[in-house]
């Protein structure tokens, strides 16, 4: 089944031809659409929106694929999110959820959309506060530098309950997020580990004078980052140019947030803390120089994503 206009961005409106009924055609048609406007990822991306707007999962089409889909409001939702997808909106804007870890976060316009190779940030995050946890140290202490969505902070909040997370974000659109998901998640959990800091993470004497961290210099265990990296010549996609610039991009290198960064980053830690950076598969070796042979850190590691690039580095603060 071929979709009415298969370029796909500049559709009004490509809508569902009343001949396509079935279940299983529906979905057909739906997949052929984002693949043929050369979406990267047709299937998932069909299947994410088709059990969106009609409730109907993989089991549903297989064993009821020949029937008839005759309900009218899910066929114009369908339809709807559809002609969205084909017009590049992230999918997760349409779905209006991200997962992270085992966390669906509400996104959309404003806020950068987390992504799974974050998840690696955040598990090696979790790894390290477990391991405080079995040794002794009752609440651990991380900070989550450029918090976006709140992804980081409270993947590892959900995971390791007895810590202390302080979570720092500049973007006024996406703290309007960031509170979204903390009211949310606290409010399933029962209790408060994540505390907000609105803040500019370039701009340590800012951040010195914030009353809200006047405890935490010099005495987090933990720091974890993922800021805007992608060097600005860098060609990216139209789901990417979705998020916020400022979310995005960082410099003629990708380092422009990260440098100033490690400033708070040291004043935050205590001696022995780690920090964990996600940046460019391109700034590997810029970050291994940087917590290296800058900052004087032991243990400098660049960490592969599944891809094998260079995805983050982690460190140790010198005691
Ligand atoms: C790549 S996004 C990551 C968001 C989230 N940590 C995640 O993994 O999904 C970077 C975030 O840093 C924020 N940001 C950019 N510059 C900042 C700064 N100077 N201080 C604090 N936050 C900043 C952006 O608004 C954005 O939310």
């Amino acid at each position: 089944m071929k979709p009415n206009n298969p370029s796909g961005t500049e559709q009004s409106s490509p809508g569902i031809p009343d001949s396509v009924r079935g279940l299983g055609e529906l979905l057909r048609y739906v997949r052929t659409s984002l693949s043929d406007a050369g979406i990267a990822s047709p299937e998932a991306d069909a299947r994410a929106i088709f059990g969106a707007a009609t409730s109907m999962g993989p089991v549903d089409v297989i064993f009821r694929g020949d029937q008839e889909y005759s309900d009218e409001a899910g066929r114009t939702r369908l339809s709807e999110m559809l002609r969205r997808r084909l017009g590049r909106e992230p999918l997760q804007h349409i779905l209006g959820t991200a997962p992270m870890l085992g966390l669906e976060l509400a996104v959309g316009p404003g806020v950068f959309v987390p992504r799974p190779e974050t998840e690696l940030l955040a598990q090696w995050a979790i790894d390290e506060a477990r391991k405080l946890v079995e040794g002794g140290v009752g609440k651990p202490r991380i900070v989550d530098l450029c918090t976006g969505s709140g992804a980081l902070a409270l993947a590892i909040a959900d995971a390791v309950p007895e810590s202390e997370i302080l979570a720092v974000e500049l973007s006024e659109e996406a703290l309007v997020w960031t509170r979204t998901n903390l009211v949310d998640c606290q409010a399933r959990w029962g209790g408060e580990w994540v505390s907000l800091v609105h803040g500019d993470v370039t701009d340590l004497a800012a951040l010195r004078a914030d009353e809200a961290l006047a405890t935490w210099w010099g005495r987090t265990d933990i720091v974890v980052s993922n800021p805007p990296y992608v060097p600005d010549d860098a060609e990216v996609s139209a789901e990417v140019l979705a998020d916020p610039h400022t979310a995005v991009f960082g410099g003629s290198d990708g380092l422009d947030v990260i440098r100033p960064m490690m400033n708070v980053v040291d004043g935050l830690l205590r001696d022995g803390g780690v920090v964990g950076i996600e940046h460019d598969d391109s700034s590997g070796a810029d970050m291994a120089r940087l917590l290296g042979a800058d900052w004087n850190y032991n243990a400098v590691a660049v960490q592969p994503d599944l891809a094998g690039r260079d995805r983050f580095t982690v460190g140790v603060k010198p005691r």
